[in-house]
């Protein structure tokens, strides 16, 4: 199907209706591809944000999504519970690297579907409780919930067992494409650590990109290392917690985690799974108590940090913002993160460029450099929301309405000059766009969700 272009300033009406036939669009049946060619499978965060658009206008399809995603779950073994980062739910030779190149094909034991060996951020638990906030039908909703919410606790488990096998309270990313910011500049000092490889290997992204607006090569021939690193120990989660080149903790997925974990937790106590709840509660209080550690106080904001060197990564990147909405600000730090936010956002024309533009490693064009990616911002607004930075959160809110109605569904934008970006009729684009016009049009405030 080919979708209308978006070249002028578009109203509501016409943003909605395009919204809906980009979901529509990338449905491959029962799982959304992010955009057609580029991305041809199921990505595990994607459809987390990519079920609330759906929810807007059709419930079941969006409960769908998560059943799409737990069908490539790991079923047994030393990683059982492990939700990976892409389930190849059918082949395509469009994407490098894909289900032949894992060394994860199904073996109906471990697992039923092709997936990868690695994760991405936890969004989940928190998607689900803003749907039941979104008038969610009581019998679809029954019938959908309890065995997503047992799917996810599995998955938690996994993270903290697999990913913080020594209960520090920070779990670890083992590969940079885990934390979904793939090429960020926070992972350069890590990454120059992994070797490259010296296998040959055809990327496939640049037939779809200009090289320009993707990683590097140097950047895929480490990461195509990492992934076949983790083959070479037989997905071993104790050899890859003590031996992968690549050990980093990531303020992204911590945030994101974190509170995850806190609506798991809820979503735990209405259904009665009482040692779950528990559970996700006592890891959420290991990691408050150890957030201090990912300070930086050199630029006034939370930092990944490379677990194997224990060295902050002093790259200035929006992952920092994530800890509103991760409920992990400390108050002492709160309004010193605010001044640097509010910083940030008086250097570029639109909100909220990805990593800094004062900073030398500032690309507007590339990826993760620079450009902004819509759901992070609203993940960014509603934390601020939350916390009752509500002039901030509107800021970011605004920027964003203004991304959206002069440039479409893109995969990000450039901070300077607001233009779409990467893939076009991008579905997690379009889901956030019918997320934040639900919620003016029912005229709720990100608020007033009750989600943890
Ligand atoms: C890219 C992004 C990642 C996303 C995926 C599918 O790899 O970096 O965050 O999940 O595309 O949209």
């Amino acid at each position: 199907m080919n979708l209308p272009a978006v070249s002028k300033e578009h109203s509501a009406e016409e943003l909605t209706a395009l919204a809906k036939q980009t979901l529509v669009a990338n449905d491959r049946g029962g799982y959304t591809v992010p955009t057609a060619g580029l991305y041809p499978f199921q990505w595990n965060w994607d459809a987390g944000v990519t079920a609330l658009g759906w929810m807007t206008f059709d419930q079941q399809r969006a409960w769908d999504e998560f059943h799409s995603l737990l069908r490539g779950q790991w079923q047994s073994g030393a990683q059982e519970g492990l939700i990976p980062h892409i389930i190849f739910h059918q082949n395509a030779d469009s994407y490098f690297p894909g289900p032949d190149q894992w060394g994860c094909e199904a073996d109906g034991s471990v697992r039923n579907i092709p997936t990868t060996s690695i994760c991405q951020p936890p969004l989940h638990a928190t998607m689900i409780r803003a749907m039941l906030d979104m008038g969610a039908d009581p019998a679809i909703t029954e019938k959908n919930l309890k065995p997503i919410v047992q799917g996810l606790v599995k998955h938690h488990r996994w993270w903290y067992r697999c990913r913080d096998p020594f209960d520090t309270g920070l779990v670890f990313s083992s590969h940079p494409w885990e934390s979904g910011m793939d090429n960020s500049p926070a992972w350069d000092a890590p990454l120059a650590n992994v070797p490259r490889t010296t296998r040959a290997y055809t990327r496939k992204d640049l037939g779809h990109v200009d090289s320009s607006m993707r990683p590097t090569q140097e950047f895929y021939d480490r990461v195509v290392y990492l992934m076949d690193f983790n083959r070479s120990v037989a997905f071993d989660p104790i050899r890859i917690a003590k031996e992968s080149p690549y050990r980093v903790n990531d303020i992204c997925i911590i945030s994101i985690l974190n509170r995850a974990s806190h609506s798991l937790a809820g979503l735990c106590d209405q259904l009665g799974l009482m040692d779950a709840a528990i559970f996700l509660r006592a890891r959420c209080a290991m990691t408050a108590a150890a957030i201090s550690q990912l300070w930086s106080e050199k630029l006034g904001q939370y930092v990944s940090r490379n677990a194997i060197t224990g060295e902050l990564l002093q790259a200035p990147t929006h992952a920092g913002f994530l800890t509103w909405y991760g409920r992990l600000v400390e108050p002492s730090r709160d309004a010193q993160q605010q001044a640097t936010l509010l910083a940030w956002l008086s250097e570029t024309p639109y909100a909220l460029p990805s990593t800094r533009s004062s900073y030398p490693g500032f690309e507007p064009a590339r990826y993760w450099r620079g450009p902004i990616w819509q759901h992070l911002t609203t993940l960014i607004a509603e934390g601020l929301d939350r916390c009752g930075h509500t002039e901030l959160g509107k800021r970011l809110h605004q920027s964003t309405a203004a991304l959206f109605a002069k440039s479409g569904f893109y995969e990000y934008y450039h901070p300077l000059t607001g233009a779409g970006l990467g893939g076009g009729s991008f579905s997690w684009t379009a889901a956030t766009y019918l997320f934040w016009n639900y919620l003016h049009d029912h005229q709720l405030h990100l608020q007033d969700l009750r989600a943890a």
